[in-house]
């Protein structure tokens, strides 16, 4: 008997909330969002005013808040966002020692509950983070990803379509490497429909483009006092999607390399093949020496985030 997919989304606050309305507009399956017990009202709510908006738009998906564990279990699939989100000032690492903690115990929970669950993490600092869950599930690699890469990549897009004022439809983008600041923007495989932007712009420009992509999470935090929560909700929506209806898409996405570009026991933004074996497969591209360079730049800057966690 067919039976509808189940979403479990750890975190009800921004991305949370925004995650479960994707899900339920898409009919992805049922949602329970979870939250901390002081937090529970919060995710109730949320719940029955999605629940609601579905009678409006006409989707049909069960949603529901909750505190209990027990009621994720056996879900195809599990968005973490539980943590606390990046304040003015804060660089991801500095959330590091905070959101370790929350990280392990969520692990912990999803290791006894979904034990077969796709997992996508998306608290920061995110590399830090989606290796912790990988460590303490022993879940297989295929199963644990990182959001980062579609959210990184989305800005580029955007600042390089507004740049050249075409649709970000046509932009195709890709940004590899670790969630912050020494993320790197491969900008050899950026094009207009096919068209590499860098036949289509200065130097400086796409430079310029490049400098405010590394920063584009910040920008939003500094403007609104917290980080953004619509893209990163979509991103994460996508990978869900990817794997849950076998899609096979070509995503950037935080995974657990063994040797692949040269790295190993690591999670970094690399390309990733998203289907129903979850991440089945990196995918290795060529790089130019700059950005291989960068690249390494990134990897050295995540193996220190992984160091400083492993002291916590
Ligand atoms: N289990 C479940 N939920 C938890 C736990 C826990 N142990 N600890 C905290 N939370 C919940 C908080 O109660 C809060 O409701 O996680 C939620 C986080 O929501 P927001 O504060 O609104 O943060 P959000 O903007 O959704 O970002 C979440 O994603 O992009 C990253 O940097 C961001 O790490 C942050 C995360």
């Amino acid at each position: 008997m067919p039976r509808r997919h189940k979403i479990a989304l750890i975190g009800a606050g921004n991305i949370g909330g925004e995650l479960a309305a994707l899900a339920a507009r898409e009919e992805l399956g049922d949602v329970v969002l979870f939250d901390i017990p002081d937090k529970e009202g919060l995710a109730k709510g949320k719940a029955l005013d999605l629940e609601q908006n579905g009678a409006v738009l006409g989707y049909d998906a069960k949603i529901s808040g909750t505190s209990n564990w027990d009621h994720c279990a056996g879900a195809d699939v599990v968005v973490v966002t539980a943590g606390v989100p990046r304040k003015p000032g804060m660089s991801r690492d500095d959330l590091l020692s905070i959101n370790l903690k929350i990280i392990r115990n969520v692990a912990e929970n999803i290791k006894a509950k979904c034990p077969e669950a796709f997992v996508i993490v998306i608290s920061n600092p995110l590399d830090a983070m989606v290796y912790e869950m990988k460590k303490v599930t022993g879940f297989p690699k295929a199963r644990v990803v990182g959001m980062a890469g579609v959210l990184d990549s989305a800005r580029l897009q955007l600042f390089l379509a507004r740049e050249l004022g075409t649709s970000v439809k046509d932009v195709r983008a890709m940004v590899l490497g670790g969630h912050g600041d020494t993320m790197v923007p491969v900008t050899s495989y950026c094009t207009v429909n096919g068209v590499p932007v860098k036949q289509l712009m200065s130097k400086e420009k796409l430079d310029a483009i490049v400098t405010r992509t590394a920063g584009g999470g910040g920008e939003i935090v500094k403007l609104m006092g917290t980080s953004a929560y619509y893209a990163p909700a979509s991103a994460a929506i996508s990978m869900a999607r990817a794997f849950l209806r076998d899609e096979k898409r070509l995503l950037p996405a935080a995974a657990f390399c063994e040797g692949e570009y040269g790295y190993r026991d690591l999670y970094i933004g690399v390309p990733v093949v998203i289907g129903a074996g979850g991440v089945e497969k990196i995918v290795t591209i060529e790089l130019s020496a700059e950005e291989k360079a960068n690249l390494d730049k990134s990897a050295a800057a995540v193996r220190e985030l992984l160091e400083a966690g492993a002291k916590l």
